[in-house]
């Protein structure tokens, strides 16, 4: 019998255990070091209890299902919304309907499930419960050094196309919109106002007020990120969060979140470009980032950043409001990137 119930403080230390038979010591305590931020500190509790499903065999923990709430904009609608994010049936007891049990708890928990960064198994899961699959995030990446470009991006364009590219990529450089990049450590007002002035424009996007960003970034733990507002007349015209990070293959800059008027082509170029020398200041051999939104994607090409492959799966069920019948045909102005859910550690 599948007993599918609401986490209690007290399931920590049995949960610990668990995930140190399936996934060993090293990640279960990088796991440990960011279960307080991400599911007990969160600003969308308010106070309430986190949003962990927990099955139980005999009142023993069997599995569990840990989720990060956020508030999910459609089209200006705002709904609550949950990335599910640690998923988890006990080695012995998989394959009995626990993590089918746990995700349907979920869908009906919550005004939108989401997921990305999903494992051959969830994946699988989920189409036998025919959920909707978006695909897979699309990833950008632009060469920085003579190195990378084989290491890192050998691209698949055609050789005419590439040139077709870089013909329009010229057209465009000169495009640099008025005001200042000013960086930041923590967000203010001006995010949220650009968040509400911004947010009407997407089908899909997680709310990305200040103190979203503030948790999700500034307080992270080990506070890996930087930060910066395009600012105009002491309004954010956008904003981007990055970081640096040392890979096997070199040095990479990610840009992991972004926000602007989609169609402000001039705010994405001058902001790409600023992120790319901040990278290069850095000696980074390699500048990614991810953009499921098609304008956004479209500034990215346009800043030398080219179409890579993506692993990173992308699953969305929204309950909470009324969608137009295409709602999941196209991702074109749905805006996620790579701080979305937990997937960047
Ligand atoms: C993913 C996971 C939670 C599924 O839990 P589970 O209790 O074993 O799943 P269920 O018994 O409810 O199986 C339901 C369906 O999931 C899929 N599935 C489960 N385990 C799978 C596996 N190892 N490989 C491929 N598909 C799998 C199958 O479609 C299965 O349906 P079927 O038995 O009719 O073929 C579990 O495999 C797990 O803990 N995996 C390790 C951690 C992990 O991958 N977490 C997901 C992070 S996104």
């Amino acid at each position: 019998m599948v007993d599918i119930s609401r986490y209690r403080a007290d399931d920590r230390s049995a949960i610990e255990a668990m995930q140190r038979r399936a996934f060993g010591d090293a990640r279960t305590e990088a796991l440990q070091a960011r279960w307080s931020w991400l599911y007990e500190s969160n600003p969308q509790l308010a106070g309430g209890a986190p949003f962990i499903w927990v099955a139980r065999v005999d009142g023993q923990v069997a599995g569990l299902f840990a989720t990060i709430p956020v508030r999910l904009s459609v089209f200006g609608t705002e709904i609550d919304a949950n990335w599910g994010s640690d998923v988890l049936v006990a080695p012995e007891q998989q394959g009995k309907g626990f993590g089918d049990a746990l995700f349907r708890a979920w869908d009906s928990g919550t005004g939108a499930a989401i997921g990305l960064s999903l494992t051959d198994a969830s994946h699988r899961l989920f189409q036998k419960l025919k959920w909707p699959y978006i695909g897979t995030l699309p990833r950008f990446a632009k060469p920085l050094s003579p190195g990378a470009i084989t290491k890192f991006t050998r691209t698949e364009r055609p050789l005419l196309e590439r040139m077709a590219l870089g013909w329009r990529r010229r057209g465009h450089a000169s495009r640099r919109a008025a005001g200042t990049m000013e960086r930041i450590t923590r967000f203010d007002d001006r995010a949220t106002r650009l968040w509400e002035r911004v947010a009407p424009t997407f089908a899909f996007a997680a709310r990305r007020d200040a103190t979203y960003l503030n948790w999700r970034y500034a307080d992270a733990p080990g506070a890996p990120y930087l930060a910066a507002l395009l600012v105009q007349g002491g309004e954010a015209a956008g904003l981007v969060v990055y970081r640096h990070v040392d890979e096997d293959a070199g040095r990479a800059t990610i840009l992991v979140d972004f926000l602007a008027d989609p169609s402000a082509t001039d705010v994405m170029a001058t902001m790409l470009a600023w992120v790319e020398g901040e990278a290069r200041a850095k000696n980074a051999d390699v500048l990614r980032a991810f953009a499921s939104h098609a304008q956004f994607q479209a500034a990215l090409r346009d800043a030398g950043l080219d179409d890579r492959p993506s692993t990173l799966r992308f699953v969305a069920k929204v309950n909470g409001c009324a969608l137009p019948p295409d709602y999941y045909a196209s991702t074109d102005r749905w805006h996620v990137t790579r701080g979305d859910s937990d997937g960047d550690r």
